[in-house]
């Protein structure tokens, strides 16, 4: 078992007369790739944020690879997030944005005295692997929209999880750019065999990629199965 959520419900929210997710139980497993879909505000960035443990929980139990996630324990290692938008930082070079990743995991004493060589070759192969080898120096500022995304995806990476949460990680990508991206996660998942969870708005492309799909509407799941067929199934349901 990868992920595993039970019943989870957050706190009741005023604005919305109900809560944000609203018992929420599902099972991933390790190495799927799953699209998680719905409509804005559905519930999906909230999903993935109480499975790294940044949103509190009214009732129900999250696991991660069977340990409980709560929000005083520390960010479970094995599982990196891609924020919706991206998160990084402008002024920096890509490979400053990667090694970022890396900053939880070093002591005061390292992060003074720089970012340790082994670290540095890792950003560097990892860029190169996304096809950034040539704007690894660069600002980030200076990528495009899908450069930028590739640079977000191996600060991820470079925490080597075996588990990836990414929230909308081609939304205001041209269609080149997206499938990259989406080719990226796809090589990811069949080379390395690594958990896969998806926010994506386009049906045709979780079927394309995703073996699986959640579908939430106001905070409860109404669809988790096949993505075959789920602009069929979504437009008959
Ligand atoms: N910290 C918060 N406090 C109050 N309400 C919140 C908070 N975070 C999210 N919400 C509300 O919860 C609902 C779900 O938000 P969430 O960001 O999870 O949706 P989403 O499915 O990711 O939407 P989108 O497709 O727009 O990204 C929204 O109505 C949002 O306004
Ligand atoms: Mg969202």
């Amino acid at each position: 078992m990868t992920i595993e959520c039970e019943k989870i419900t957050t706190p009741y929210s005023a604005t919305l007369n109900r809560p944000i997710l609203n018992e929420i139980s599902c099972k991933i497993h390790q190495g799927e790739f799953v699209a998680l879909l719905g409509l804005n505000g559905a519930g999906k960035s909230s999903l993935l944020k109480a499975i790294v443990g940044l949103v509190p929980l009214a009732k129900g139990v999250i696991k991660v690879n069977n340990s409980v996630q709560n929000q005083q324990k520390k960010h479970h290692p094995d599982v990196a997030m891609l924020f919706q938008g991206g998160g990084l930082i402008r002024q920096l070079s890509a490979i400053e944005n990667v090694l970022c990743g890396k900053l939880g995991s070093l002591s005061a004493w390292q992060s003074l005295w720089g970012f340790p060589k082994h670290d540095r070759r890792l950003a560097l192969e990892l860029l190169d692997r996304l096809g950034l080898k040539d704007q690894a120096y660069q600002k980030t500022a200076y990528l495009s929209g899908g450069q930028q995304q590739r640079v977000a995806i191996a600060r991820a990476l470079i925490q080597n999880p075996g588990i990836l949460l990414a929230d909308e990680p081609i939304t205001g990508l041209d269609v080149l750019a997206a499938k990259q991206v989406m080719e990226t996660l796809a090589k990811l998942h069949a080379e390395q065999g690594m958990t896969i969870v998806v926010v994506l708005h386009d049906l045709s492309l979780a079927a394309a990629y995703a073996q699986r799909a959640i579908v939430l509407e106001a905070g409860q799941i109404i669809y988790d199965g096949i993505s075959q067929n789920l602009p069929e199934i979504m437009q008959a349901g």
